[in-house]
């Protein structure tokens, strides 16, 4: 793809661009978000630095890519805008996104992407890894593809009761409600990206459960096999944020982790989600 308005320094062969020469500050011209947006199909994971993003611009570009996702159920958010998740950590509240996951894979249309916003970020330490899932995808060998085929898996927002982190998940009480709210959802284990048309994995370590029909035992030990196939380095790029930084990454076609070496340091991250479709 050749880019006219914007400047992309690819971070790695596989997965990853840092964009330059663009405000995100500023109203986006339709030519230059849909190069971004073309960026973020090739990419699938872009990098800004040293924005200087408010509520409303950063609300304004992500709302770019689509319609928004209504508020985390348990994510802290921004009073004013609560469709922006406040992801913060310190020594009373440590990280806990480091565990290779796509985000919120358990409802029926988990999102398109996300928009993550540096806004307080440690001098060391905290860098986030994204994996490419079409990579992971063809790695595999015809024979394991096969049996991939039309096969579904379970995916549940139940591990997040397990944090001591989110006051709304404490108590049973609260979580069953939430889960009455976010029942648990099938996915194919391989789905057709909607823009590109190549598929991808999608069974993620965090979410995913078990894949329907089969042995507890040999679901445990197939997805156990997937899920690990995301840590080689090769599928990957890791960034490393400063203040201001913002990353957009698709949601369809990749994972991340975030590395919690920083801990007990402060860091704030604001993140908006934008809504997806129903995984083909
Ligand atoms: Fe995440």
């Amino acid at each position: 793809m050749k880019y006219d308005l914007i400047h992309v320094r690819p971070l790695g062969p596989v997965i990853g661009a840092e964009i330059h020469g663009v405000d995100l500050s500023k109203p986006l011209g339709e030519a230059t978000f849909k190069e971004i947006e073309a960026a973020l199909h090739e990419y699938l994971v872009i990098f800004f630095r040293d924005q200087t993003l408010d509520p409303e611009s950063h609300m304004r570009f992500a709302g770019q890519f689509g319609d928004l996702e209504p508020p985390h159920p348990f994510f802290p958010k921004l009073e004013s805008h609560p469709q922006i998740s406040v992801l913060e950590n310190d020594e009373a509240r440590p990280p806990e996104t480091n565990i290779w996951h796509t985000d919120v894979t358990w409802r029926d249309k988990p999102p398109l992407g996300s928009v993550l916003y540096g806004v307080d970020i440690p001098e060391i330490g905290g860098d986030t890894l994204w994996a490419n899932m079409y990579a992971v995808y063809d790695s595999l060998s015809e024979q394991e593809k096969e049996r991939l085929e039309g096969l579904r898996a379970v995916h549940s927002i139940e591990v997040f009761g397990a944090s001591g982190n989110y006051e709304n998940a404490k108590d049973d009480g609260a979580l069953s409600e939430i889960l009455k709210q976010y029942p648990p959802r099938s996915h194919p284990v391989v789905r057709t990206h909607p823009v590109t048309g190549a598929k991808c994995l999608f069974v993620n370590a965090t979410f995913t459960q078990y894949i329907e029909g089969m042995e507890r035992q040999e679901s445990d030990a197939l997805l156990g096999y997937l899920c690990d196939k995301v840590k080689t380095p090769e599928f990957q790029v890791r960034f490393n944020w400063t203040k201001g930084a913002v990353a957009v990454w698709d949601n369809r076609a990749t994972q991340h982790y975030a590395v919690a070496d920083y801990w007990p340091n402060y860091r704030r991250m604001q993140r908006i989600t934008i809504s997806g479709d129903v995984p083909q």
